[in-house]
């Protein structure tokens, strides 16, 4: 498996999102569609895409009883999709019940990974609003060890994380890292950041950046400085 990198296409409308790929005439990017774009569009925009010729990563982050994540991803897996994603806090039984959902009759499926904490989640919030006394790092090793127990891909995490998660969880337990800066760049509100070099130094295997090329003068310049640094 090669890495990549992945473009995320928070946009409210298909007509934004079109306007972006259009630039796009040579190489078709990896692309992730999360919840503003898919609330926004339905399945019809995912199926476009894939149309287009790009890979998607559909970001939905699944939590709900295992039937009904085993319902929805078996729906999602028609969509053909390459990438998916849940909530390890759903418990071990709920990703099993994600994976025998996604599965195909031929037995393919899109890949999956989990989201441990999300990076908006610190030490305090994850005591006081959750109960969760262990320290931050921990819980993000002990849920990524739960989703390769499941018989989950990978996970995403910060790139500051991904070389524990490869040393916990195996170095084919897929890391997808976002928080990915240039060093000339704007942060904005990303606060633990990384250039596509260093994601790609510390054994991430795809890193999603989203206003870095999104945002840029020249998007496919961006994308194309991405891939030149983390892919070659
Ligand atoms: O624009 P930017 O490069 O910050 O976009 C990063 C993308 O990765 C966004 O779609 C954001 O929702 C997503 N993401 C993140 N941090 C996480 C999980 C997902 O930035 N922990």
């Amino acid at each position: 498996m090669g890495r990549d990198v992945i473009i995320a296409c928070d946009f409210d409308s298909a007509e934004k999102t079109f306007a972006f790929l259009d630039k796009f005439t040579g190489r078709k990017p990896f692309v992730k569609i999360g919840m503003e774009l898919y609330y926004a569009e339905g399945p019809s925009i995912v199926k476009e895409i894939k149309k287009r010729g790009h890979k998607i990563f559909l970001d939905l982050k699944l939590h709900d009883i295992p039937n009904t994540v085993k319902k929805s991803m078996a729906v999602l897996s028609r969509l053909d999709v390459d990438m998916t994603n849940l909530h390890a806090g759903g418990t071990i039984r709920m990703m099993e019940a994600a994976i025998e959902g996604l599965t195909r009759e031929d037995g393919s499926r899109p890949m999956l990974i989990a989201v441990t904490q999300l990076t908006s989640t610190d030490q305090s919030a994850m005591e006081n609003d959750l109960l969760i006394k262990a320290p931050i790092d921990e819980v993000v090793m002990h849920y990524a060890h739960n989703a390769k127990v499941a018989g989950l891909d990978g996970v995403v995490c910060s790139p500051l994380e991904a070389g524990k998660v490869h040393e916990r969880c195996g170095k084919d337990f897929v890391t997808v890292t976002p928080g990915v800066r240039f060093t000339d760049g704007d942060v904005g509100d990303q606060k633990r950041v990384m250039t596509p070099a260093q994601a790609k130094e510390i054994g991430s295997d795809y890193i999603v950046v989203g206003r870095p090329i999104t945002a840029a003068e020249d998007p496919v310049a961006a994308y194309e400085r991405c891939v030149k640094e983390f892919c070659d």
